[in-house]
């Protein structure tokens, strides 16, 4: 048997409804505030990840999906989104007046372990706000981001935040963390013996249980924050606060991804399904110059589609379309009953056209398929130019059949409809 590669999975039925739905309100909600979209190719360079997210990451070293292509260029499947915007504004010379404000909606892959809200293919919905350096606008996308969630109808979430500063600060931080580390690198993960050398920070987002006890009692970041790194924190809590958003500071957030200065945060849910990272962003100061772009910050985040989808009910996406049966009886009636099909059709109805089998199958599968009415036509109707109207989900005699002439049928079976 052929299956799904591992990690991927088809989309349809209610999860494909999920999908649009959270889609189509994300957009509506980030249209309102001045986003565009975006499509940006699902392959890029490897070099374009590589740069941007950083060679010591995770996601770089263990879960790429990296080829080389027949012309012998290394190209990598899009782990994440930022980077391909990114190198797509400064490419397409977008930053023409700013700010930029661009969303996209898409597959993202990586080589992680599949489990529950964890795929090897997956979507995100995700927003980048380019040249504006303020707090005020970080705590706009917080907000807007948590907007984006409500709107959705999903209300069991924390936000956490957390900063990390501005060059200064990450280089006094990084010496700190690494004389910590050094006492402890015995006892550090391999991986994390790795990172001391390579990326120290990363061994504050190991996943390894024996590097998470010794992570809990190393330095805390905002002892290093510069003046102005400290201030600007300051703020953004300030105005989330003000927004009245439920938020945590939590000064280990570090995020996966190299390319995050100042404000990070991320998106935590608390339902009983879930209780995962459901998205997460932050602000980047250097990620366009190192496209060869301007010296412009930007910020962002990206949703999580398939995890905000194990938050949504099934029950509120089972909904069927209001649908009719149009039945011959006979062969003979076949062209008859294909007109009355079509016509309705034309008249933005939805309808089945059933033909297979004896009268009681064709009923039956009209059943199946949920048709509210069955309309027949027999060698009678052919002949009176009518129509006979069953109602199927009635237990009333009288109310079982009727006779109607073909003309009215459409303008009929409307109105039983709407
Ligand atoms: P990220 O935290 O790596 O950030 O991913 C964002 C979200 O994608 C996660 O919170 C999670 O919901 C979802 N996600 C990640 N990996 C998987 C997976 N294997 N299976 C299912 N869902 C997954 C970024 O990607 C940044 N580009 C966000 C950003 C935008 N920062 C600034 N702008």
């Amino acid at each position: 048997m052929f299956r799904p590669v591992r990690g991927m999975k088809d989309l349809y039925g209610i999860e494909s409804s999920k999908y649009e739905y959270i889609r189509a309100k994300a957009m509506s909600v980030c249209s309102r505030y001045g986003y565009s979209e975006i499509s940006t190719p699902m392959v890029e360079y490897s070099s374009v990840f590589q740069r941007a997210i950083g060679d010591d990451t995770d996601v770089v070293s263990k879960e790429m999906y990296t080829f080389v292509d027949r012309g012998g260029e290394s190209i990598t499947l899009r782990p994440e989104g930022t980077a391909g915007v990114i190198r797509a504004v400064v490419t397409e010379s977008l930053i023409q007046t700013l700010p930029v404000r661009l969303m996209y909606c898409g597959e993202m892959f990586r080589y992680d372990r599949p489990q529950k809200g964890r795929f090897r293919q997956f979507r995100q919905f995700g927003c980048e706000h380019i040249g504006e350096k303020s707090p005020y606008v970080d705590a706009t996308v917080i907000a807007m981001a948590a907007e984006i969630l409500n709107v959705i109808g999903i209300f069991g979430f924390e936000i956490l935040v957390n900063s990390l500063g501005d060059t200064e600060t990450m280089e006094a931080y990084t010496k700190a963390i690494v004389k910590y580390f050094s006492r402890h690198e015995k006892s550090l993960s391999p991986d994390s013996q790795v990172r001391l050398a390579k990326n120290p920070l990363r061994i504050l987002d190991s996943k390894d249980q024996g590097d998470r006890e010794i992570c809990s009692m190393a330095p805390i970041i905002t002892d290093y924050f510069t003046k102005e790194a400290g201030s600007y924190f300051c703020k953004v809590c300030e105005l989330l606060s003000a927004y009245g958003l439920n938020y945590e500071i939590n000064n280990f957030l570090v995020r996966g991804l190299d390319y995050y200065t100042h404000t990070a945060f991320e998106f935590k849910s608390t339902a009983g399904q879930f209780m995962e990272s459901i998205g997460g962003g932050g602000r980047y100061d250097k990620l366009l110059n190192m496209f060869g772009g301007p010296d412009v910050s930007g910020v962002g985040f990206a949703f999580g589609i398939e995890r905000l989808m194990l938050l949504l009910d099934d029950e509120r996406f089972n909904v069927s379309r209001r649908t009719v049966a149009v039945i011959p009886v006979s062969d003979e009636e076949n062209d008859s009953a294909f007109s009355l099909f079509r016509l309705l059709h034309s008249n933005g109805i939805s309808a089945e056209f059933i033909h297979y089998g004896n009268m009681g199958k064709k009923m039956k599968t009209a059943s199946k398929l949920k048709c509210e009415l069955a309309l027949i036509i027999g060698e009678e109707e052919k002949a009176s130019d009518t129509v006979t109207i069953k109602f199927m989900n009635t237990t009333e005699p009288e109310q079982k059949s009727r006779s109607i002439s073909s003309n009215d049928v459409a303008q009929f079976v409307k109105n039983i409809l709407s």
